[in-house]
């Protein structure tokens, strides 16, 4: 890049052993004329941490599920960790300028600075606050004036701040987040590769996890018994649900070969990894794919045996709802308007051609 070799490792487990072989990895990389090192990290901010002591990188990039947002660079001995976001939710782009490994590299991200801002902001706030308070009881001597004082520093810290020039010698690196939302463009090449990937983990864990079933149902409880077979009683409301999302919601999985995914079957199919569940292989032979009856009127095989003995309850509170709609992956859910779609012809509605 630019004229500079870069080496690039990776680091997805911690622990001694992790920690050896990716120092072992920076020294093949330089061996090969590596003159930088970017180290990509799934895991914590200590492993990110550890990763960057252990192969000297400049760079370390710190991605995985344990922080959902992106954190703009922050030193750390003579690099630097960025935080990436996860699950694809963005793209991180760092600018390298003069990439040599000599000299200590400057960060000219505005995002730093916006960070920093944020958190001056923040305590300017709080200080104000507390001044305020003591000015409305009457407090006055050194202790207010020193906080007075302190207030006066933050605030010319905080209309100071800009990121530093660019240097006149040395390198310099820019880092920025971009998100990746509905609206952002999409790339052919990316989106090949990214279904090439989503193939493999598919074929993968079909195998793998081949053999995972469920936790077995307790003596005497109500064991799943799938959609279909509620239909058999609840035609109407059978062929209602069909035809909403719900009903669908599996299809929409194979259709992006993401149904053996373990980040996103659990949502899209009926009890996963409850008592008699469905798993990531496991669903009744299809009889638990898609949001079925039972996600909302729970296990009904006591019901099935004895229909007016066992009604399963009707309503179903928001807390239901929200363990699948959470703020990722349902941004638009409102409970009174969500729950008022789920009445339809012979599902709360008479049904169709009833007069
Ligand atoms: C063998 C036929 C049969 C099957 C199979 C069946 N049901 Fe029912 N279901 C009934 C009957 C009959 C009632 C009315 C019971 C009553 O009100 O006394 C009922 C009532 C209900 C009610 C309560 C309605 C209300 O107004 O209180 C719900 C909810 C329900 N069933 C859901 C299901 C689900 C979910 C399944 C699949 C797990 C299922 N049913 C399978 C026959 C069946
Ligand atoms: C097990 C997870 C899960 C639970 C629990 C769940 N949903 Fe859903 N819901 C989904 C999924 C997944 C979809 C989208 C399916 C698709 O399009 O593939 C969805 C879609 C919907 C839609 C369609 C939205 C649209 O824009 O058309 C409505 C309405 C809805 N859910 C309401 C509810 C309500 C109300 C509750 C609680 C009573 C609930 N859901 C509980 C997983 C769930
Ligand atoms: C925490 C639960 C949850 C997980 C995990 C989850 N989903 Fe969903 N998904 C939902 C819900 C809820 C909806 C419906 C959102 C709405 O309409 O408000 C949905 C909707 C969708 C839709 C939109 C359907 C449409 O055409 O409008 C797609 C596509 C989808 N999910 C794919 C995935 C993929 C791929 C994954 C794994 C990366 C995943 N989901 C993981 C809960 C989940
Ligand atoms: C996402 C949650 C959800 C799913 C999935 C769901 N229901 Fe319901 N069900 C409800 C709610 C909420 C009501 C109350 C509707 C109303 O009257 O406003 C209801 C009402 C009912 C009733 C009583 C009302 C009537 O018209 O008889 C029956 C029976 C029933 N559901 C059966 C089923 C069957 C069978 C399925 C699957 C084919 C199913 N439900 C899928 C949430 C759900």
């Amino acid at each position: 890049m630019g004229g500079v070799s870069l080496g690039i490792l990776g680091v997805t487990t911690a622990g001694g052993e992790a920690l050896a072989a990716a120092r072992r990895e920076a020294e093949r990389l330089r061996g090969a004329g590596a003159e930088l090192i970017v180290a990509l990290v799934s895991g914590d901010r200590r492993l990110a941490r550890d990763v960057r002591e252990a192969t000297n990188a400049r760079l370390v990039v710190q991605g995985g599920l344990g922080r959902a947002d992106a954190l703009p660079p922050t030193r750390d001995g003579s690099g630097w960790v960025v935080h990436g976001g996860r699950q694809g939710q963005g793209v991180l782009v760092v600018d390298l300028h003069r990439p040599t490994s000599e000299g200590e590299a400057v960060d000219l991200s505005a995002w730093s600075v916006e960070v920093s801002a944020e958190a001056l902001d923040d305590e300017i706030a709080g200080l104000e606050r507390q001044l305020a308070g003591w000015r409305a009881e009457g407090r006055s001597g050194p202790a207010v004036e020193r906080q007075a004082a302190r207030l006066d520093a933050m605030r010319a810290e905080r209309a100071a701040l800009r990121p530093p020039r660019f240097p006149d010698a040395g390198p310099a690196f820019e880092a920025r987040w971009i998100a990746l939302d509905a609206q952002a463009p999409k790339d052919e090449g990316v989106g090949r590769r990214l279904r090439a990937l989503d193939r493999r983990i598919n074929a993968h864990n079909e195998r793998a996890f081949a053999d995972r079933s469920p936790p077995p149902v307790p003596e005497g409880d109500a064991a799943y018994v799938g959609s279909t077979t509620c239909g058999s009683c609840h035609a109407a409301a059978y062929e209602w649900w069909r035809s909403t999302p719900h009903g669908r919601a599996y299809a929409t999985l194979e259709d992006l070969d993401k149904e053996f995914h373990l980040d996103c079957v659990g949502c899209h199919v009926t009890g996963y990894e409850q008592p008699g569940g469905a798993t990531v292989t496991w669903n009744l032979e299809g009889a638990l794919e898609d949001v079925g009856c039972e996600t909302c009127h729970g296990p009904g095989s006591r019901h099935v045996a004895a229909p007016t003995a066992e009604v399963p309850p009707v309503e179903t509170p928001e807390s239901l709802c929200v363990t699948c709609h959470n703020e990722e992956h349902s941004t638009a859910f409102v409970y009174a308007g969500y729950r008022a779609m789920l009445r339809g012809p012979g599902h709360g509605l008479p049904p169709a051609g009833s007069p």
